[in-house]
């Protein structure tokens, strides 16, 4: 048995170097204040916490490098962390941490710092199908039925059976995310996620069960959302 116990040792990457423009604040997202702590403390805790897990590398805006290790030391984060500047895109930012992942990992999961309310469960699930099957990422079914539209009129209503949204973590053998990359990088290829370079080198991506909780703030509707719900998680621990 590895060190990592059942799963093998993984590295976790956070994304957090988007300045979040559609939040309209001043500061960076991932470092915007959410019930006390910056909303990246969430995802460092979490991740810390879940079994296997060897090392975080977070990406942050350049300069924000001290406050990210203050962040790690609020989460009482006791494994290795590095932290690096990330790129102009979130895939340029996943790259360039995947490229200091330790080699003593077998897998790699991917989170965004926007997603404060991904329990460690989630991660551990990702990584564990991960494991088993080559790739393997939180997902939800899409709820709303979805219309195609231009200006202001619907010319289609689509189906949404076998629809879902893609959330994060996106967990990976470390060595098929690699070669995802390379090709990538060789290509030119852009994806929002991971799990589409994967896909495109024809990697099998399997589906685990995100949740709605586990929501991306984009808007400053999101962030109230989320400190209503982190609140809500205090009252309830007492
Ligand atoms: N991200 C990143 N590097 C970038 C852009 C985004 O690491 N160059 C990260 C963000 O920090 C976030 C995640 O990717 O955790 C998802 O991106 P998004 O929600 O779009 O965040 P922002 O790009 O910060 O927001 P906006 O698009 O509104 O500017
Ligand atoms: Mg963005």
């Amino acid at each position: 048995m590895s060190a990592g116990g059942r799963l093998g040792r993984a590295s976790v990457i956070i994304a957090a170097a988007g300045s979040g423009s559609r939040l309209g604040l001043a500061a960076a997202k991932a470092f915007v204040e959410l019930c006390g702590h910056p909303m990246l403390y969430y995802s460092l805790a979490a991740a810390a916490r879940v079994e296997g897990v060897i090392e975080l590398v977070i990406a942050v805006p350049p300069g924000m490098e001290r406050a990210a290790r203050a962040a790690v030391s609020e989460a009482g984060v006791a494994l290795p962390v590095k932290i690096t500047p990330g790129g102009a895109a979130r895939q340029d930012s996943v790259r360039i941490a995947l490229e200091l992942t330790s080699a003593e990992s077998d897998l790699v999961a991917v989170h965004d710092a926007a997603r404060p309310l991904a329990p460690a469960e989630l991660f551990a699930a990702a990584l564990a199908d991960a494991s088993r099957f080559g790739a393997a990422i939180a997902a939800v079914p899409v709820a709303d039925t979805l219309k195609r539209g231009q200006a202001e009129a619907i010319s289609a209503t689509l189906s949404r059976a076998g629809l879902f949204q893609s959330q994060t973590p996106q967990a990976f053998r470390r060595a098929l995310l690699l070669s995802a990359f390379k090709t990538a990088q060789e290509r030119g290829w852009e994806a929002t996620d991971e799990a589409e370079l994967v896909e495109r080198i024809g990697g099998e991506v399997r589906l685990v069960k995100g949740s709605p909780e586990n929501f991306k703030i984009t808007t400053p509707e999101d962030l109230a959302m989320a400190q209503a719900l982190i609140a809500a998680r205090g009252r309830a621990l007492g």
